[in-house]
């Protein structure tokens, strides 16, 4: 059986994680969400009052992480060190200081490596912001997956927890910033390959984004 790599990127709230999922599920692969472990690493630095200027901290605590992405019966599930943390990696905190640790090189070396361990035997659908550019440059499929602000913001909206006071307006401002500091850092940042495929899902449903994407894997399988 002949089996390929898909990329997916695009910015915050596009829909990456729902149509990567989909879109996994009908071909039987592996999916990736190596947000989660940007996440993961942010959650476990806040815990411990590491600050993202402090690069040496980060990376020096990093080697006592272990990173774990589990596939489970209601999506893929988050391990640090043993512990899970799925729910908590969702938080505002995390959201609005993520980026800030995801401009780390040495932690973006690390993490990019072991995403390309995952995909070694092919068989995986890995989304992010740098996998068709970076880490996995010779992906068979690649999509960059977009939409408005406001659009993004909605979906974001409509999956935050109702614990978390936060407006609309306050998210879209949030998703606009975190978009500036991935698109403009200079390791790795969030910018379409330029043999990626683009696909803009402001008025597209997730089922049918998901199928423009296998339709894209068939051809290729
Ligand atoms: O995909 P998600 O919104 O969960 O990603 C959270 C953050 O992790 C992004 O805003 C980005 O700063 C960082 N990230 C990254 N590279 C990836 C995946 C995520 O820099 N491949």
């Amino acid at each position: 059986e002949f089996r390929i790599n898909i990329a997916i990127d695009g910015p915050a709230g596009a829909g990456k994680s729902t149509v990567a999922r989909k879109v996994a599920a009908k071909l039987s692969y592996v999916y990736v969400d190596t947000g989660a472990m940007y996440r993961a690493v942010t959650w476990d630095m806040l815990k411990h009052g590491i600050e993202a200027e402090d690069e040496i901290s980060v990376l020096e605590r990093l080697e006592a992480l272990d990173i774990e992405l589990v596939p489970g019966d209601d999506g893929q599930r988050v391990w640090l060190s043993g512990q899970d943390v799925t729910d908590e990696i969702r938080s505002l905190a995390v959201n609005r200081t993520v980026s800030r640790y995801a401009q780390i090189e040495g932690l973006r070396a690390k993490l990019s490596a072991s995403q390309r361990q995952m995909a070694l035997r092919k068989g995986v659908v890995m989304d992010g912001r740098d996998i068709g550019t970076t880490v996995l440059p010779d992906a068979e499929v690649k999509i960059f997956m977009t939409a408005t602000v406001e659009e993004r913001a909605r979906r974001r909206y409509r999956e935050m927890p109702e614990s978390e006071a936060i407006t609309l307006e306050q998210l879209e401002q949030e998703i606009s910033q975190r978009d500036e500091l991935d698109r403009n850092r200079e390791v790795s940042p969030l910018v379409c390959a330029d043999d990626a495929m683009v696909l803009d899902t402001t008025s597209m449903t997730i089922d049918e984004v998901a199928e423009a994407i296998v339709h894209q894997a068939d051809r290729k399988i």
